[in-house]
């Protein structure tokens, strides 16, 4: 992706977070001298893979197949400083008809949540030992509610409703065409998105940036560890 893409999608964020009136912490808006100047009280940011996490899932097509994210807490499976914090809480933003595509989380367990916006399409297999899309019903917990669905069977969240997805079940999720922009809650257990993330096709998960103007924002992965 190129920069100027990055930096025009995190404004856009931005923008729609303040419509929602929600609010980021301060370090979400730091220019690269901020973060240069605070280096040394920054380690639990770094470490814990905090902030703009923006994602064309390495495919080039953003607007069809991307995701928006920010990482506002975080704990560290490994590191002895951190991982006492067992759980992350990310904010998300999906497009209508922007898809995230099939995957499931090794170790992670995740609510999802319609925070605000339009309506959240999300569809579900089981996985087979192999990785492949199981035929089997697929039970999961909708609003505290259990619920016994077809395999790919999709389920709409309105805001406000939300859905438990636990380690390794398939999902893959959009907005909803005409219904609008969503914003996503996410809360889980602690997240590792370098080793966590099974794609059912294999994708990247980090863009490459093409440097092509200044960062008006940084990500996570330009802060370094
Ligand atoms: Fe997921």
């Amino acid at each position: 992706m190129k920069r100027s893409e990055v930096n025009a999608i995190i404004q856009k964020a931005v923008d729609f977070l303040k419509d929602h009136n929600f609010s980021l912490p301060p370090f979400a808006f730091w220019s690269a001298r901020e973060w240069a100047r605070r280096r040394k009280e920054t380690q639990e940011i770094k470490k814990c893979m905090l902030g703009w996490d923006i994602t064309d899932f390495g495919l080039g097509h953003f607007k069809k197949i991307g995701l928006v994210l920010f990482t506002i807490r975080n704990g560290h499976m490994t590191d002895p400083q951190f991982k006492e914090k067992p759980y992350c809480e990310k904010i998300l933003i999906a497009d209508e008809d922007q898809m995230t595509p099939m995957h499931f989380h090794w170790n992670k367990m995740e609510d999802i949540i319609n925070r605000a916006g339009g309506e959240l399409k999300i569809q579900f297999y089981n996985s087979t030992r192999a990785g492949q899309l199981a035929r089997d019903r697929v039970v999961i917990s909708v609003d505290g509610l259990c619920r016994t669905i077809a395999a790919g069977a999709i389920i709409t969240l309105k805001p406000g409703e939300s859905v438990c997805i636990p380690p390794k079940l398939y999902h893959k999720f959009w907005a909803a065409r005409g219904k609008g922009t969503v914003l996503i809650g996410e809360v889980s257990k602690i997240n590792d998105d370098t080793t966590d993330n099974r794609f059912y096709e294999k994708i990247g998960r980090f863009p490459e940036i093409e440097e092509d103007v200044p960062a008006r924002y940084l990500l996570f992965s330009d802060i370094g560890s």
